[in-house]
């Protein structure tokens, strides 16, 4: 695992968004998985600035996303599949044939769950996971007690969950209770994992993941197990840490 801290979310979006462009460059049809939320959009914006001013070049990228609320439309302006066009499939090159974002209106959610996973494989497997974490430790929508070797299913909110997101909804009751997410297991058969965390609001979940006891209390701790882990961090989400980690990754030749 590599911890990387940056002074800044600017620094910390540019650092995460480099390793994706050199994965990219190494690997035209690289698999890439994406996630939703705040933590993530510095990044996107700075693909799409490579994009448009430096070509890079996403035409052979095959995408899936972690994670989608069950019972929103695609063009729900709450769905993620509607946050993700809005904020990075509109602005770079991406086949639609080849962009994958959970259904959350599946009829049939089991099934659905066993052709995404079916497809994951198809694709090759997920080349590097982009992950965001939740003030309670949880990675996609896997929340605390998730089984550390689940698949990709259909979870029940928690209430913390729930209300971190109702800023979003106009009321709490319109926040929905499930969704259909990645499980932890199916995360974990990524080649690498790319998490960010920025402000001190992220801190005491930061240091649970990275530093505590690999828990299915703290589902984002199971990084500590994979064999190519980067966490990029600002110094806010990094505040609690104890051990010096930029040292190792500053004298690496390259990640
Ligand atoms: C949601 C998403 C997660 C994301 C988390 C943190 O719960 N399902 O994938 O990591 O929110 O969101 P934010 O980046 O806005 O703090």
């Amino acid at each position: 695992m590599l911890v990387i801290v940056k002074d800044s979310y600017d620094e910390m979006s540019r650092e995460a968004a480099r390793i994706i462009a050199d994965r990219l460059r190494k690997k035209p049809d690289l698999v890439l998985g994406l996630a939703t939320g705040s933590t993530p959009l510095g990044m996107y914006k700075e693909l799409i600035r490579m994009h448009r001013e430096e070509g890079l070049d996403f035409s052979k990228v095959t995408t899936f996303n972690l994670d989608e609320y069950v019972g929103l439309p695609p063009d729900h302006d709450q769905s993620y599949y509607y946050f993700m066009k809005e904020n990075l499939f509109d602005h770079i090159n991406l086949d639609p044939r080849f962009v994958h974002v959970p259904q959350g209106m599946a009829k049939d959610v089991d099934a659905f769950c066993g052709w995404y996973e079916e497809r994951i494989r198809r694709a090759g497997g997920i080349d590097i996971q982009v992950l965001g974490i939740g003030a309670n430790g949880h990675i996609a929508f896997n929340e605390p007690g998730s089984s550390l070797g689940s698949r990709t299913r259909i979870k029940t909110l928690t209430g913390t969950t729930r209300q971190d997101n109702a800023r979003f909804f106009a009321s709490m009751e319109e926040v929905p209770k499930f969704a259909i997410t990645m499980g932890v297991g199916t995360i974990m058969d990524a080649k690498e994992l790319l998490l960010l965390a920025n402000k001190q609001s992220k801190a005491n979940a930061v240091r649970t993941a990275v530093e505590g006891p690999v828990t299915a209390s703290c589902p984002a701790s199971i990084i500590q197990m994979h064999r190519s882990a980067f966490v990029v961090l600002d110094k806010g989400a990094a505040s609690e840490l104890t051990g010096l980690y930029n040292d190792t990754w500053e004298s690496k030749i390259f990640p």
